[in-house]
């Protein structure tokens, strides 16, 4: 191990091949920030326009908030992720396909291959009543057929709404509702970690909640024994069969809408964020190029999964747009063990590796013997995203997993960002372990007390962006209102971020976590109000409040105190079936850690449960109560502090 370094500058061997360095970092973003319509034209050239735009940049956050970009262009993305890399490297892999099973074969699939099944797709899609504007929501696992299914709607205007496999069927029923989805794609089963995902079962069950569906496309994945319904459901493969690869790609405005995903926030339901065209590509592509330093031969492995923002703009659109080779895996980084990872980098010579420290953390546990199996010659960056990276997990990944040789670029964003933020430049910025240190171009972060004022310098407070860039967010889909309110209200003028952070005298940026009532498991985000409703639900439970609490291996664990109704008793056995309620309710990333039994929960005497103090507790940060004489009844306070769960 290294000594405890706190600043590890850019490494020699890499500043001398790097896309960009200090200098040209610091030209760009001041260019970026004073004349953003001059410096996002000038990086708009490098996408295939079907119609050049009459303006860059028209926003305003104040009012109702307004977000466009390149209105007046128009541009297809598929055509810019696929058909326009036939010409100069059609022959290059675009996806390299790894499956759950590492001794089943895999796939290589060139950019002309890609386009042409993505073409078919799209014919398959309008065969099946598709139009420009409608939604397809996709519940696939990590096959390349998700891959497929997003670019063969992005081809025809279609606007996907892509369901993580982990989720229930009723969280995959109120996402179709909620965009009014009438085609669903999705597959038999998935794999992960040697264990089947029941999709089309869970599928079925949302359906019945889902009259508007006309169309189930199915990809044959494991072979699994499943029902197909007459009328309604068709094989991809037999769809696939007979079709064209002619599809002219649509042309689209640049401000329309190309995907919505649901994500969770403070209160009620997750909202669907809706990114739309031009802007999202250019921020996603323009990103991933300096970011990851994208080089012609570069193998480049994100492994997160298509279901979240990371899977859509740095498994899929940003890489593409890039014609970069670019790594599905289906599986999952500890099965058959916690070599798996190296295994995939030695045999596909992977370049960039880019993960959660959620991963790392999990095979840090295992010790190093797993990642010294393997040689791990190939690469030469690495990326870390999702949530806060401890030093601790930061210095290990880079001392075994990067043998002290890699950068690595921990890039802080959302699923309402787009794409990545604040993140190093791996040839222009010298790490601090556990910052991801500087604002990426055209992004000016604010920090803000709590009644709204900017600070200076070296400080701690609320994140804010002062300005738009390409990649924002337009709008929560069918309810602008709810995203002018949740992002713009709580700091006027200003998009919210809803995490803190502190600037250090280097104006390096470190994340802090999560200021409003979202916790971060695993690097996947869960409204605290979406578990609460899930409990509250079950038949026995009377009041239910939830926090997040630190967790060595999840970053924050979910902690539920739950009232029982009265005349019900706490047992181990109604712990378990609320843990597996939940987990039906909305899916296993939300099963609870520790549930605590409540017999009151601390509230003011106006009745608001007071969450600061259940913090504590979780936290077993007992002496920082404070003050607890302003509850309706102090002593339930002792009660939950004698009684507190413990575990990790
Ligand atoms: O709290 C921040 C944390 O994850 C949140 C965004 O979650 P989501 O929309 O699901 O997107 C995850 C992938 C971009 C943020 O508000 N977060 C994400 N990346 C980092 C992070 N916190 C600290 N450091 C990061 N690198």
């Amino acid at each position: 191990m290294s000594d405890l370094k706190t600043v590890y500058p850019v490494p020699e061997a890499f500043a001398r091949d790097a896309l960009i360095d200090k200098a040209r970092y610091d030209e760009m973003y001041a260019r970026s920030i004073n004349d953003p319509d001059g410096f996002w034209a000038e990086q708009a050239q490098t996408l295939d326009w079907i119609k050049p735009w009459d303006r860059v940049k028209n926003t305003d956050f104040t009012g109702d908030v307004s977000i466009r970009w390149f209105e007046g262009g128009q541009i297809n993305i598929a055509q810019n992720c696929l058909d326009r890399h036939e010409a100069t490297r059609g022959s290059k892999t675009a996806i390299i396909w790894e499956p759950d099973d590492p001794k089943a074969p895999g796939r290589r699939i060139s950019y002309s291959e890609l386009a042409a099944e993505v073409r078919r797709f799209a014919n398959v899609l309008k065969a099946q009543g598709v139009a420009k504007g409608d939604r397809v929501t996709i519940y696939l696992p990590m096959i390349p057929e998700a891959a497929v299914a997003m670019l063969a709607c992005a081809r025809i205007g279609a606007v996907h709404s892509v369901v993580f496999a982990g989720f229930s069927p009723d969280s995959l029923s109120g996402r179709i509702t909620d965009c009014g989805s009438t085609v669903l794609i999705t597959a038999d089963e998935g794999l992960r970690g040697g264990r089947k995902v029941p999709l089309k079962v869970n599928a079925d069950k949302a359906l019945d909640h889902c009259p508007d569906v006309t169309a189930v496309v199915v990809v044959r994945h494991t072979g699994g024994d499943i029902a197909m319904k007459d009328g309604r459901d068709i094989w991809w493969h037999e769809a696939m069969a007979d079709v064209s690869d002619d599809c002219p790609a649509e042309p689209m405005d640049a401000e329309d809408p190309l995907f919505i995903l649901y994500t969770s926030g403070s209160t009620g339901k997750p909202k669907g964020v809706l990114h739309t065209t031009a802007g999202y590509l250019l921020y996603a592509a323009l990103t991933h190029k300096y970011v990851f330093d994208i080089k012609d031969d570069d193998v480049y492995w994100c492994t997160a999964d298509v279901g979240w923002v990371t899977g859509h703009s740095y498994i899929l659109y940003g890489p593409l747009a890039n014609g970069a080779t670019t790594l599905m895996f289906e599986g999952v980084p500890t099965w058959p063990d916690a070599g798996r990872h190296w295994e995939v980098v030695d045999k596909y010579g992977v370049t960039i590796y880019y993960t959660a420290p959620t991963a790392i953390r999990a095979l840090m546990r295992e010790g190093e013997a797993p990642v010294k199996r393997s040689s791990r010659k190939s690469l030469r960056l690495l990326g870390s995203v999702g949530e806060p990276i401890n030093p601790e997990a930061w210095r290990w990944y880079y001392d075994v997993v990067g043998d002290g040789r890699c950068p690595i670029t921990d890039t802080w964003w959302q699923t309402e960002t787009g794409g990545l933020m604040i993140a190093p430049l791996p040839g222009a910025t010298d790490l601090k372990p556990g910052s991801a240190t500087l604002p990426l171009f055209g992004v000016k972060p604010v920090i803000v007390d709590n009644e709204g004022q900017p600070l200076e310098g070296a400080c701690e407070g609320n994140l804010c962006i002062a300005d738009s860039w390409p990649g924002q967010m337009r709008s929560v889909y069918g309810d602008h209102e709810r995203f002018a309110q949740t992002y713009f209200s709580t700091f006027p003028g200003m998009y919210f971020t809803g995490d803190g952070c502190r600037r250090d005298e280097d104006g390096y940026y470190w994340i802090t976590g999560r200021v409003d009532d979202v916790i971060n498991v695993s690097g996947h985000r869960m409204g605290t109000a979406e578990v609460e409703s899930a409990l509250v639900a079950h038949p026995k439970v009377a009041e239910a409040a939830v926090v997040g609490y630190p967790h060595e291996l999840k970053g924050q664990g979910i902690y539920a105190y739950v009232t029982l109704k009265s005349g019900e008793t706490p047992s181990e056995a109604l712990r378990k079936e609320l843990v597996a309620w939940v987990r039906n309710e909305i899916g296993p990333i939300a099963t609870p850690d520790l549930i605590q039994w409540a017999p009151g929960l601390p509230k003011t005497r106006s009745g608001k449960i007071m969450r600061r103090i259940l913090r504590k507790i979780a936290a077993n940060e007992h002496e920082g109560l404070g003050d607890t004489s302003t509850l309706a009844d102090p002593s339930v306070v002792e009660d939950l502090v004698g009684n507190r769960m413990n575990g990790n």
